[in-house]
């Protein structure tokens, strides 16, 4: 197991958005969590990579376990350092005055590595997403909402982490650019046995994109089990694929 999530509860100050979940991700796999707005999917991943008050919530009970191991105690810079995981935030978070090519330079600056294998991401990164290499140049503040998720995207790659966490990478994508982009995650799971969670409010996306994911309402898991499974359960179509 790479990581397994027990019991999971948090809260900021005395407001209490995940009341306790379970849920678990092999190496490898691509596992996705959808819910509506308020569900608790950004909190969850905040409490994942370790983020701090106030932005993210504080742990009261249960345990995150990374390769059997807790992580309670970690730091969010030591997940990046150890190449433990690493989470593309909701809403992008680039550096709008900063070329494209140096978003992505900045993002290796935590890893102690060669330059080799620097150059390698690199051409991973231009050979998923041909528009960043065309805009190399560019200063990032002026490329398309699309493109700058898959800037986002990219340098999550570039930290050389085998575990990448994304909040709705989906979001205010065409569906062209959408699939384009899963389609570049699906990739590098495929090449690099890379493992995705992903968090999305569109479930008919992340479940043909996933193999498997859990259902989170108000702070609560709901539901689990293949993408198949849940295209098929009753509740959740109804909730979240639109009857
Ligand atoms: N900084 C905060 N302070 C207080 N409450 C918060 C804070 N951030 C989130 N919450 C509350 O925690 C609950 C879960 O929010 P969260 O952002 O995790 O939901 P979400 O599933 O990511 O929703 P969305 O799809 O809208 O992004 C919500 O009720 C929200 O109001
Ligand atoms: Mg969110």
């Amino acid at each position: 197991m790479l990581l397994e999530v027990k019991d999971l509860a948090v809260k900021y100050g005395n407001i209490e958005a995940l009341h306790g979940i379970s849920f678990n991700i092999d190496k490898g796999e691509i596992v996705t969590l959808i819910g509506a707005n308020g569900a608790g999917k950004t909190s969850t991943l905040m409490t994942l990579a370790r983020l701090s008050k106030p932005e993210a919530p504080e742990v009261f009970r249960g345990d995150i376990l990374f390769e059997g191991k807790s992580l309670l105690k970690t730091e969010p810079h030591e997940l990046i350092q150890k190449k433990m995981m690493c989470l593309v935030p909701e809403g992008r978070h680039i550096f709008g005055n900063l070329t494209v090519q140096e978003n992505l330079d900045l993002a290796t600056y935590a890893r102690k590595v060669e330059v080799g294998e620097i150059h390698e991401s690199l051409d991973l990164v231009y050979s998923l997403f041909p528009r960043l290499k065309e805009r190399r140049k560019q200063r990032s503040e002026s490329l398309s909402g699309g493109e700058q998720q898959m800037l986002a995207v990219g340098r999550a790659l570039m930290t050389g982490t085998d575990f990448i966490m994304l909040d709705e990478p989906s979001m205010g994508l065409a569906p062209i650019l959408m699939y384009d982009m899963f389609r570049a995650l699906k990739k590098i799971n495929e090449l690099k046995g890379m493992t995705i969670l992903v968090v999305e409010q569109n479930a008919k996306v992340a479940l043909d994109f996933a193999s498997r994911g859990y259902v989170l309402d108000t702070g609560e898991i709901i539901a689990s089990g293949s993408s198949e499974e849940l295209r098929n359960n009753e509740d959740v179509k109804k909730a979240y694929l639109g009857g």
